[in-house]
């Protein structure tokens, strides 16, 4: 299992598929498996050479941290601290209100789903898992595959997104096969995933707790459970409450969900004014030779119509828009795209995790039109 020449791709709805990729997890391989967000790349999260390989099938940087996937509450307790005991760890808050209880909270309304906690570590989990941080991410997924693999393997599972590291996450079996195939020894195949953006990730082990990345359960969800919850996120990400510089989820700091053509972010308040921005920018990529492509609402479309570029006409609704997102970026990087134009969504709902993935994909420039 140590060195896979040759990916197998197994229906999830096979009767046999789950119980022959939980085996291959025990014996510490790669299983690719669908998540109501998107794919990940799994592997037994307690053995550090089965955790070694997700890297470098990846190419992901060592500091960049896993989240741990978990059936049930023995394994959360495997992995994390909950009981909020200062005196093993010292970053848990035992008192009411405090990470212990914030931490029942949010798993009881929003476990199994898209919302990953950060809390103290237990001494068991690797390093590698945490990249060597006192803290560990966990969450419980909700996709079926993915709780039936778990619980057939009857271990923790750590699991990225199953693409390569800087790649869009996958929303297929397919995906996962164009960026890993050679690397993973099985994908079990489920079908494209619901959400289509990644999990929320927020951390427990600060006062106030904070949001570290956008994702399947909105900033406004998670305030009605914790109003005082800080938002991490956007361009500056300020240094947290003890005065602590180290960055606040490693991963979010790095290029992320970027196709291979550039991506021409366009901010502003006038919807005609940023449509006509965006209608010269296409021009003028399009007579400088470019590919250029445009994502742009219904109601814009007709702006383009007369230009030489490919008009993706998004859905009117935030959780098409998510669903299909990476997709988009995947399918226009094979058409050979070089530009992308896109307009940035509002900070509000899904919104905000589709501006954070955007702001990524366009590597932290926007053009913002007065
Ligand atoms: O929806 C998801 O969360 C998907 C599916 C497969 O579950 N997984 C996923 O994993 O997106 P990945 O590795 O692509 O992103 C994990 C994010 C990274 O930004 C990482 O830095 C952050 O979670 N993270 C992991 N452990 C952390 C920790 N201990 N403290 C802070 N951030 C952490
Ligand atoms: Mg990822």
């Amino acid at each position: 299992m140590r060195y896979t020449a040759e990916t197998r791709v197994w229906n999830a709805d096979d009767p046999d598929a789950i119980a022959r990729a939980a085996a291959v997890l025990r014996a510490g391989g790669l299983v690719a498996f669908p998540t109501e967000t998107v794919y990940g790349l799994g592997a037994h999260a307690l053995d550090a050479e089965a955790v070694a390989r997700i890297f470098s099938a990846k190419g992901r940087p060592a500091h960049n941290p896993l989240i741990v996937h978990l059936a049930d509450r023995a394994m959360l307790e495997l992995v994390a601290r909950t009981d909020g005991d200062p005196a093993a760890g010292g970053v848990a808050d035992p008192a009411p209100g405090g990470a212990a209880e914030q931490a029942a909270r949010l798993a009881a309304a929003f476990w199994p789903g898209p919302l990953t906690l950060v809390l103290p570590r237990q001494p068991q989990v690797p390093a590698i898992v945490t990249a060597g941080g006192p803290t560990v991410a966990v969450r419980m997924p909700a996709h079926p595959v993915a709780r039936d693999l778990i619980r057939a393997a009857g271990l923790p599972v750590v699991a990225p997104s199953a693409n390569r590291s800087t790649r869009p996450s996958p929303t297929t079996a397919g995906h996962v096969l164009a960026d890993l195939r050679g690397h993973v020894d099985v994908v079990l195949d489920g079908g494209p995933t619901p959400i289509g953006l990644e999990s929320t990730v927020v951390d427990l082990t600060r006062t106030p707790p904070v949001l570290l990345r956008p994702g399947g359960v909105t900033l406004e969800t998670l305030r009605e459970h914790r109003p005082d919850l800080r938002d991490g996120t956007g361009a500056e990400v300020p240094a947290d409450a003890h005065g602590d510089q180290r960055p606040a989820s490693p991963g979010l700091l790095s290029r992320h969900y970027a196709p291979d053509a550039e991506v021409l972010l366009f901010a502003g308040t006038s919807t005609s004014r940023v449509l006509g921005a965006m209608r010269d920018a296409a021009r003028d990529r399009r007579a400088a030779g470019q590919r250029v492509a445009v994502l742009v609402g219904g109601e814009g479309a007709r702006r383009f119509a007369d230009l030489d570029v490919e008009v993706v006409v998004l859905a009117d609704d935030l959780q098409t828009v998510a669903r299909d997102l990476f997709a988009t970026l995947r399918t226009l990087d094979a058409r050979g795209i070089d530009a992308v134009i896109v307009r940035q969504f509002a900070d509000t709902g899904l919104g905000r995790a589709l501006a954070d993935r955007l702001r990524r994909a366009a590597d932290g420039r926007q053009i913002v039109v007065a």
